[in-house]
């Protein structure tokens, strides 16, 4: 009986359009403690009397969304070190340059200068911000009475223009789901990665399976 011919396995890359795990970890931890800080924020100062009497939801507040100044810095090191996937071809060249400059506003706005904003505001009030009630961040500044309007200002303006910004984000990547049915969503799900993780594939011509 002649000997069974080896099999010869391919790989195959099934879905190119995907971030790395990694960018999609990063995307998603970070949006998920954004979202919860948020609403902590909020709940601390519109619910004060009745959830917040001591505190605790300011402290947990902070405590949670100061973590973002450190992912932050992680993120865009990833980010301009692994490009991320090409958009669609049949987006046009006005919708390219928005995504772009959306996805420039999200960094800049919502995971820096909101956090920065806290932070600072925060310093001015002279309270203190332990970062996952683990460690103490530094403050910006000295107390400062006089700058705790205009801090307290910047930071609830930067909370609700990039909660809306936020809410655009999640928009438009339901509408590129759902209308457009390309895969700009999928590429950042984490049901992609196995997609993307290589499938074995038989090497035969005709590409049936060899028995
Ligand atoms: C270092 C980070 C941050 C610090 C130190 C900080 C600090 C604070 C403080 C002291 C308050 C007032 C709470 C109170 O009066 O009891 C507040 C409110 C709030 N924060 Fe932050 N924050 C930080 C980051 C963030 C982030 C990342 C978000 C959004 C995801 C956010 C969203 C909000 C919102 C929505 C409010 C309520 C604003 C309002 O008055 O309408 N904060 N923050």
């Amino acid at each position: 009986m002649p000997a069974a011919a080896p099999i010869e396995v391919e790989t195959v890359p099934v879905n190119a359009q995907s971030y790395t795990p990694t960018a999609k970890l990063l995307h998603w931890l970070m949006a998920a403690i954004w979202i919860a800080a948020w609403v902590l924020g909020a709940a601390a100062v519109y619910m004060r009397e009745a959830w917040n009497p001591h505190h605790g939801l300011t402290i947990t507040h902070k405590a949670l969304a100061s973590t973002l100044l450190f992912l932050i810095v992680v993120r865009v090191a990833w980010r301009l070190t692994h490009p991320a996937p090409a958009l669609p071809a049949q987006m046009s060249a006005p919708m390219r340059r928005a995504a772009a400059l959306g996805h420039l506003a999200l960094y800049a706005a919502a995971l820096l200068a909101l956090p920065l904003s806290g932070w600072l505001w925060s310093s001015v009030a002279g309270k203190p911000i332990l970062v996952l009630g683990l460690v103490q961040l530094p403050p910006l500044t000295a107390p400062a009475k006089d700058w705790y309007d205009l801090a307290k200002l910047a930071h609830v303006t930067l909370a609700w223009g990039t909660g809306a910004l936020v809410l655009g984000h999640v928009l438009v990547a339901l509408k590129h789901h759902v209308v457009d049915g390309d895969g700009v969503l999928r590429g950042m799900l984490p049901e992609a990665r196995a997609r993307l993780r290589s499938q074995p594939r038989p090497a035969s011509a005709d590409g049936a399976p060899h028995g």
